[in-house]
């Protein structure tokens, strides 16, 4: 399967990484063997339709050069969109940073690869919580897969336990933890008494935070991904614009103090119910929800089965690249290994 990559951060290394480490095993269980025939980053773009070499794309980053460096292969200035009407690829990942102010240029991408017939796996959240539904239109029109198990959860599968619960239960409604770095900052300050900015800052040093940690402390992460749950797993043609949303900025310490008192924690909760929401909710303290350090947690209320919780990591480079591996086996599998 041949794979056009943009965007170069830390989930592309770290697939790139894991994409050599697990040739072998891919194609023995799977009989899948990818093929990285484009990549993007910002300075340009590396092509060569019979594969590039994955120790050289990872050694010219490593080096924080441009993969439009690379001799022979490189093509300095390409832009992702022309990368993906130049080359060969049946699969793009689209896994350019997330801008949640600005997905224009990441919805373009997911586009032009539905219109040339190119299934699309996006660890980007932004072009689906703009338009989701319309998105998913698109790629059945083009009669092209489209998955994005990275976006929620990044390698815990969330959507595979909430579709496997739907097809024999049904799913009435969805409270959840969808944002790793206001449960650290919420548990610093429940647990060990951290002032909000101290445990933001620790947040941002671990690395958990977003590159603007607004988008994680405002409660706009939370919604994104609400956004897709609710599109994916309950059927709600629903986009940013229709999610209250409240973050945790204005904190008032002494409500995380009376929670505790009455035996409960504050929590971020994202909700699909009637409607979507986003905001600061206590729960109790033996609450499978009540996680701790970074943990997601998602929690599915079933009409017959009652509640059914995942937890898990939530962020991370190689978690989030085992979402891609998970989603590019499904594409595999679903097109009938034809490609
Ligand atoms: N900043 C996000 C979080 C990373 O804290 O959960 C994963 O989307």
């Amino acid at each position: 399967m041949r794979l056009a990559i943009l965007g170069m951060g830390h989930v592309t290394r770290a697939l790139l990484q894991m994409l050599a480490e697990r040739h072998a095993d891919l194609y023995r269980r799977f009989g899948l063997a990818p093929r990285v025939v484009a990549v993007a980053d910002t300075g340009g773009a590396a092509v060569h339709d019979t594969g590039l070499s994955i120790p050289e794309l990872l050694a010219v980053k490593q080096r924080g050069g441009s993969v439009s460096a690379l001799p022979g292969v490189g093509l300095p200035g390409l832009s992702g969109k022309r990368v993906l009407t130049e080359c060969s690829a049946e699969v793009l990942i689209e896994a350019t940073p997330s801008r949640m102010d600005a997905p224009q240029e990441a919805l373009g991408h997911l586009q032009t690869a539905f219109c040339h017939g190119m299934h699309v796996i996006s660890v980007n959240k932004a072009p689906l919580a703009a338009a989701l539904p319309a998105l998913r239109e698109l790629a059945a029109y083009n009669r092209v897969e489209f998955c994005f198990s990275g976006t929620v959860g990044a390698g815990t599968p969330v959507f595979s336990l909430a579709q496997a619960s739907a097809a024999g239960d049904e799913v009435l409604g969805v409270e959840a933890i969808l944002n790793g770095t206001t449960n650290y900052i919420l548990h610093q300050m429940h647990e060990h008494g951290s002032a909000y900015a101290d445990a933001l800052a620790e947040a941002q040093r671990l690395g958990y935070a977003e590159a603007d940690p607004s988008a994680d402390v405002d409660g706009i992460d939370a919604a994104t991904k609400l956004v897709i749950f609710a599109n994916l797993i309950l059927g709600r043609a629903a986009t940013f614009a229709d999610v209250e949303r409240e973050g945790i900025r204005e904190i008032d310490p002494g409500r995380l103090r009376a929670a505790e008192a009455a035996g409960r924690r504050l929590k971020l909760i994202a909700s699909c119910g009637e409607t979507l929401r986003v905001a600061p909710q206590e729960v109790a303290v033996d609450s499978p929800l009540n996680v701790s350090g970074s943990l997601n947690a998602v929690s599915l209320r079933l009409r017959y089965g009652g509640e059914v919780t995942l937890i898990g990591r939530g962020a991370g480079g190689p978690e989030t690249a085992t979402a891609v591996i998970r989603d590019l086996v499904n594409i595999w599998q679903r097109i009938g290994n034809s490609a």
